[in-house]
């Protein structure tokens, strides 16, 4: 039987630790099915639809990714759409916290459903979305941080700056 993963965030931006987490996911599971989380009371850089045609031209030709978009519960989604996996990447020790809590809600509301946790690679584990945001705003580069497609529309999103 194929086993298909999660990978939720909320990608804004999606960076090289976030891919990285991917690459190795799909070398585990059939299939990752990454879910760009909508919030509407969360404000973002870039909207739901940007973040996932971003997403989209990364993942381009991949056939064991799939990049959809999701609301609500995670553990809902998840159940809808067959995958038995929620993969997690931690970063530092400081990650556990909140993703131990997220793990156990969701192991309470969907005990069929398990969470994955993967350590992200040392050379990602500082970055996040908020530090490269604050980076390119301030007119610094993070071609070093997020893929090629993603660093061009952050230097759309600041001109001014890049
Ligand atoms: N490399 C680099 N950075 C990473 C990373 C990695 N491998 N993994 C996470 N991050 C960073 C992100 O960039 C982000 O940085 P920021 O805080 O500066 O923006 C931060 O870690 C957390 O991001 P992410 O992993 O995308 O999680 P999130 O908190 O944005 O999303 C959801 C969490 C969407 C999975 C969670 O809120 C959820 O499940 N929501 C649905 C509602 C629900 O079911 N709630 C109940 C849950 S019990």
């Amino acid at each position: 039987m194929a086993i298909r993963a999660l990978y939720p965030g909320s990608f804004d931006p999606f960076t090289y630790g976030h891919l990285n987490i991917i690459e190795r996911a799909v070398q585990v599971f059939d299939e990752v099915v990454v879910a760009v989380a909508f919030n509407s009371r969360k404000t973002t850089l870039f909207t739901r639809e940007e973040r996932m045609d971003l997403l989209g031209e990364v993942f381009g030709g991949q056939p064991k990714v799939r990049v959809e978009t999701f609301e609500g519960l995670l553990v809902n989604y998840a159940r809808s759409k067959g995958c038995k996996a929620i993969v997690r990447g931690l970063r530092t020790i400081s990650d556990f916290e909140y993703e131990f809590q997220m793990a156990q809600a969701n192991k309470t509301m969907a005990p069929d459903v398990e969470t994955f946790f993967m350590m992200t690679d040392q050379r990602f584990s500082y970055f996040s979305s908020s530090l490269i945001k604050e980076i390119a705003m301030l007119g610094g580069d993070v071609d070093k941080m997020v893929p090629p497609q993603v660093a061009k529309r952050i230097r759309q999103k600041f001109p001014a700056r890049a």
